[in-house]
């Protein structure tokens, strides 16, 4: 198996050491416009290189692209219809109807197409969707996710919510087993006009439970949170502390079943588990390979892509009506 890394910035080149460790360097093409990065990636891993996408496409087995989002279509495009595997970063493509052509694209060609949904493969995390379907904290009611940091703009305008919010969507529809049905948002452009960099969405799902995530590019700490409250305890995943994940038994209990006043309830303040995880890293390009191997479909394909991407698409609406809640039909 041969795999090319098209775009080897920031997490290309995250990508570029993955697939070397997993398929051995002589069988990874990296690919990049700039020639200072590659030159950089040459130096640093002792591979090949390329400029010309034609040729990273056509010298590999797969593709995965990890350049800006307004050029993930035009490129994952180009790799299927070759009748190339695509592994495409989040999200998968600006738009709703693009994602969903790709998405048919790798129907009609018989190939595997998969969106970097990193969070869906980290150990962590799928620890957490464990805890919750083994029922450790009662019935989920509700959750809060936080993404900060002091961000990086980009040249194409994208805001914090393209940027930021495919990852709490994706974890939050994991963890509620579906979808959002309706979305609002909030953002305030602070630095380039109309490029929200702090932004709050409120996601309700078709079971009745909300979440709202708080993303920013303007934070003085990088923090990357996921509580979920549910009916008997509260779950906290950190992916900045150790151990990252840890139930707190903690919150209210009901004296009588439908409590009427304060005097109806008493609170409990008992202990804090804290749940080790084995490995930290998340496993997406094995996952990729061992799609294309075995002839199966991702996790995270063409068509859960597209649905990230509807979820953005209707939140951008929703910021430009000031936060009016709109349905998200997928
Ligand atoms: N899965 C994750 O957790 C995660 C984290 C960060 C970024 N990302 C995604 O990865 C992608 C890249 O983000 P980044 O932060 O690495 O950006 P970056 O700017 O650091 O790197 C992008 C690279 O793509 C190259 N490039 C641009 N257009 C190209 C083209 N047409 N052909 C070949 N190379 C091209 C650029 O020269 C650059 O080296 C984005 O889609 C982003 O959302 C994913």
């Amino acid at each position: 198996m041969r795999v090319s890394v098209v775009g080897c910035g920031y997490w290309g080149s995250k990508l570029v050491k993955e697939f070397c460790d997993l398929i051995g360097k002589e069988n990874v093409l990296v690919c990049d416009l700039d020639g200072t990065k590659l030159a950089k990636i040459k130096e640093k891993f002792g591979l090949e290189t390329t400029s010309s996408i034609s040729a990273a496409i056509n010298r590999s087995d797969a593709v995965a692209i990890a350049t800006p989002v307004f050029t993930h279509y035009n490129l994952a495009r180009k790799v299927l219809k070759k009748g190339k595997h695509a592994f495409v970063e989040k999200p998968i493509a600006k738009t709703y109807g693009q994602a969903r052509k790709l998405a048919e694209l790798a129907r009609q060609r018989g190939k595997v197409l998969m969106v970097d949904s990193t969070f869906i493969y980290s150990p962590a995390v799928r620890r957490v969707k464990e805890l919750l379907d083994s029922g450790e904290i009662g019935s989920p009611k509700f959750a809060t996710s936080r993404r900060l940091n002091l961000g990086l703009y980009q040249a194409d305008k994208t805001n914090v919510i393209w940027d930021l919010a495919p990852h709490d969507i994706a974890i939050l529809s994991y963890f509620f087993g579906e979808f959002p049905e309706s979305v609002s948002a909030f953002g305030t452009s602070t630095i380039i006009s109309d490029v929200a960099d702090d932004a709050h969405l409120i996601l309700k799902f078709p079971k009745g439970q909300q979440a709202s995530v708080h993303l920013s590019w303007l934070h003085p700490h990088k923090v990357r949170e996921t509580i979920v409250i549910g009916s008997d305890k509260m779950l906290v995943y950190n992916l900045d502390k150790d151990p990252q994940i840890e139930v707190h038994d903690k919150g209210v209990v009901l004296k009588n079943p439908n409590p009427q006043t304060a005097a109806d309830l008493e609170y409990k303040h008992s202990a804090i588990y804290p749940h080790q995880i084995s490995g930290n890293l998340p496993d997406m390009c094995k996952h990729f390979l061992d799609c294309i191997r075995e002839n199966k479909t991702p996790i995270t394909d063409g068509v859960y892509g597209a649905k990230i991407v509807r979820v953005l698409e209707v939140a951008d609406k929703s910021l430009h009506r000031n936060g009016k809640a709109m349905r998200i039909d997928y």
